[in-house]
């Protein structure tokens, strides 16, 4: 197997290619079928490493999705940008790297050299004629390719591709997309279905990440599980400490790290995060902390901890009432001569809708949408009521009473802008900045607030508090304090006009449990 000439063995190549055939033709899941093809292909071929990478939707970047033989963390080095890999592969031709060590085309050149990456070969995966990623051997020693073993990759490339096509065309034929136009995914479009459900682990580490993961289906944000691993540490030629995110979403180019095990563990990843960030700037991080989780959680009606709840003032009725005044003197201005419709996501918006519209100096229209909640179905959001009058050439503004992660209003802007309005803009009444996952633009807002579980003037828990006058926090088992509801003034609802339903509320659910320490 050393330097220069090829060593194939013709019959061991033939069983090998007689065997990947077999298992991609097989009742495998297509991970495991295309592990076990990349597994022969390698033994067969002679080579350390083998691996499949795939385009993403936006053909900029290749995300491994399947590897035999290669270090994990060199496999989670992150998404390789196109022109920087061995692009020429995607021009259709087998590339060749003699030393990626010191070639140019390949991106991680260090990461190579550590991993005892010598020569690399880059067969293109074709789906019919359009390139959607390609097959990668690797070798620890130079490796001449010659023809015969470039056409022995090149064949097993063509198995793998064709089993990816097949999967592509049931996952066409299965659907899952209910708008028509969606039913038939281009072959660059499955591949990037496909790429997120390669990686999909069969396992996640802990329940919260499944649950999250479930979370990101739903409101179909893209998402990738672990793609990347960051150096935080070198010693010599060795990482001394390794950083991998649990998870990357693609289209809102952030990394999030789920912690809601030990609050010890939480302050070794801020520590982490910290170091990430200086050592790889421009690189987004969240942590979603264990209480920042069980919010998330309650506000998709799985209760929030604790048996009493009380509710504390956030935002009385006058400051509600004034900041909306002063928004609807805002829009009229201008919006002065436009065609003005506003639309709202029922039902939280009511009360915020209701009162902006009486605020506004101008001739307008109102038209509301509702879409399905986490709690309520599973599979992928959906809109249950959709408007009824088209939005086509017109200014619409959006309505929304609480901003939170964004991605509701994510969903909904993109639902909105295909069908055309002449504008598109955002007001909304409340923004929980520091929680948001998706980076909407906010054109209008009314106050921007703490991270606390939030109810009244349209928003609830479990579907109660909607009627309340004024925005307040619902918190478990806080102290009641008389002092903070007078200070507001006479108006100000007293606590003993919350309805009883404290009582009626379900306290701890599995989910809930979970979270717990
Ligand atoms: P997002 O998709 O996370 O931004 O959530 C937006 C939706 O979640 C809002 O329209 C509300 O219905 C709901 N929501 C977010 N935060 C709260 C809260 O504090 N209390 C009640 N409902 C909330
Ligand atoms: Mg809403």
């Amino acid at each position: 197997m050393g330097s220069g000439k090829a060593k194939l063995d013709p019959f061991a190549c033939y069983l090998a290619l007689k065997g990947i055939a077999q298992s991609l033709n097989s009742s495998l899941p297509l991970r495991q079928a295309l592990h076990l093809a990349l597994r022969s292909a390698a033994k067969a071929g002679g080579v350390s490493g083998t691996a499949i990478v795939l385009l993403d939707s936006s053909k900029k970047h290749l995300l491994h999705v399947v590897s035999y033989g290669l270090t994990d963390w060199y496999v989670r080095k992150g998404l390789l940008d196109v022109d920087k890999s061995m692009g020429e592969s995607l021009q259709g031709e087998p590339v060749v790297v003699l030393n990626a060590a010191t070639d140019p085309r390949v991106q991680y050149r260090d990461l190579a050299k550590r991993a005892g990456i010598t020569s690399v070969l880059s067969i293109p995966l074709k789906d019919k004629t359009e390139v959607i990623g390609a097959l990668r051997a690797y070798s620890h020693e130079e490796r001449h390719f010659g023809k015969a073993e470039i056409g022995f990759f090149e064949a097993v490339a063509n198995s793998c591709a064709l089993a990816l096509e097949s999967a592509r065309m049931l996952e066409n034929l299965e659907g899952g997309h209910d708008a028509p136009q969606e039913n038939m995914l281009s072959a660059a479009g499955a591949s990037q279905v496909l790429a997120a459900e390669l990686r999909r682990p069969a396992q996640f580490a802990h329940p919260s990440e499944e649950e999250f993961a479930k979370l990101l289906d739903f409101y179909r944000i893209e998402w990738l599980y672990e793609p990347r691993s960051f150096a935080l540490q070198l010693e010599g030629d060795n990482i001394a400490e390794m950083f991998t995110p649990d998870f990357y979403l693609p289209e809102l180019d952030l990394y999030v790290e789920l912690t809601t095990m030990k609050q010890s563990l939480a302050t070794d990843k801020n520590r982490k995060i910290r170091r990430l960030r200086e050592l790889y700037p421009g690189t987004n991080i969240i942590l979603l902390n264990r209480s920042g989780f069980a919010q998330l959680l309650a506000k998709y009606g799985y209760g929030l901890r604790g048996e009493t709840k009380v509710v504390r003032v956030l935002l009385s009725s006058t400051q509600l009432q004034r900041k909306v005044r002063s928004l609807g003197k805002k829009i009229s201005r201008d919006y002065a001569g436009k065609k003005l419709v506003l639309v709202g996501v029922l039902k939280g918006v009511v009360p915020f809708l209701s009162d902006l519209m009486q605020n506004i100096s101008l001739p307008l229209a109102v038209d509301f949408m509702s879409i399905s909640y986490y709690s309520e179905v599973s599979g992928q959001v959906k809109i249950t009521k959709d408007l009824d009058t088209s939005i086509t050439d017109m200014d619409v503004l959006m309505v929304e009473d609480i901003v939170d992660t964004g991605m509701t209003l994510n969903y909904v802007l993109n639902y909105l802008r295909a069908r055309n309005p002449a504008s598109l803009k955002v007001c909304a009444l409340l923004d929980k900045r520091t929680r948001r996952l998706a980076d909407v633009h906010l054109d209008y807002v009314g106050f921007e607030i703490p991270d606390e579980f939030l109810v009244g003037y349209g928003l609830d828990h479990l579907g109660m508090y909607r009627n309340l006058p004024f925005v307040g926090v619902l918190s478990p088992d806080a102290p009641v304090h008389e002092k903070a509801t007078q200070k507001e003034g006479p108006e100000q609802p007293c606590l003993s006009r919350i309805p009883p339903l404290l009582s009626t509320l379900p306290t701890l659910s599995p989910l809930t449990l979970m979270l717990l320490p």
